[in-house]
């Protein structure tokens, strides 16, 4: 399912979003940046209401289905935007085929492949959903993903994304999980393309720290780093205003 905000005869970006949340983490960007442009947001395979299937997904299946995505909806030349996971799949998906897309924004992200510690912190996620511990899990995961302003400022919202990441499909969170530690670095890619690039880093994200980010924009030769105040892991919805200009200012001078 594809869901479109705003017309769709204006510059396209595809939103792609995190690790155990869905389509709806953009809803502010929606909601502003469809008065300039068309906004297109999809749950990736196995979250939100996307079928889970068997389970067995890799990187480069996220980019075939990223790929149908663009083509379904009619849109040449989109920006993406992808948060953490999402910014793998966008990474990815420009390596592959850089001339398909205007830009790339990406959000609390980083290029590397999982190294030794990370791979066995999924390994251990997959085995504590295994005993039926996924909303143990996905708690913990939520906790770490928002700087404290935003849980207590939008106590609802935060209790949104809990209620949303712990009623996660377990076979689709198991198949995320093998997809990001099946993946490759996009690093050099990133570094070495011609493609406007923009990263965004909530200040206090400790999951993708700014510093790992703000380095490969630096060593880009085409990217801008920003760092997000007042924002954890989840800086789009931490911060909307602000991620909202960045993005609204980055289209505009690459079209200009
Ligand atoms: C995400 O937010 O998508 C995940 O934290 C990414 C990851 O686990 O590497």
């Amino acid at each position: 399912m594809i869901y479109t905000y705003g017309n769709k005869t204006k510059q396209a970006i595809v939103f792609i979003h995190g690790f155990i949340l869905d389509h709806t983490m953009w809803k502010n960007q929606y909601k502003e940046l469809s008065k300039e442009y068309c906004c297109i947001g999809y749950d990736v395979r196995g979250l939100g209401k996307s079928d889970a299937g068997d389970g067995q997904y890799t990187m480069e299946q996220f980019v075939d289905d990223l790929e149908d995505v663009v083509k379904e909806a009619g849109i040449s030349k989109p920006f993406l935007c992808g948060l953490s996971m999402g910014g793998y799949i966008a990474l990815r998906a420009a390596e592959r085929n850089p001339s398909a897309y205007s830009g790339i924004i990406l959000c609390d992200t980083r290029a590397t492949a999982d190294n030794k510690d990370a791979l066995l912190k999924r390994a251990a996620a997959i085995k504590m959903i295994n005993n039926n511990k996924l909303d143990v899990y996905a708690r913990g995961l939520m906790e770490s993903f928002f700087h404290t302003k935003f849980k207590h400022e939008n106590p609802d919202e935060y209790k949104r994304f809990i209620a949303e990441a712990t009623s996660a499909n377990p076979v689709g969170v198991k198949g995320c999980l093998l997809a990001m530690m099946g993946r490759t670095s996009t690093k050099d890619f990133a570094e070495s393309t011609d493609l406007p690039l923009l990263g965004l880093t909530g200040e206090f994200d400790s999951i993708t720290p700014p510093s790992e980010l703000r380095q490969m924009m630096n060593n880009s030769r085409n990217g801008q780093f920003e760092m997000i105040p007042d924002a954890g892991h989840i800086a789009p919805s931490e911060n909307p205003v602000l991620v909202n200009n960045l993005i609204h200012k980055f289209i505009s001078r690459i079209l200009r």
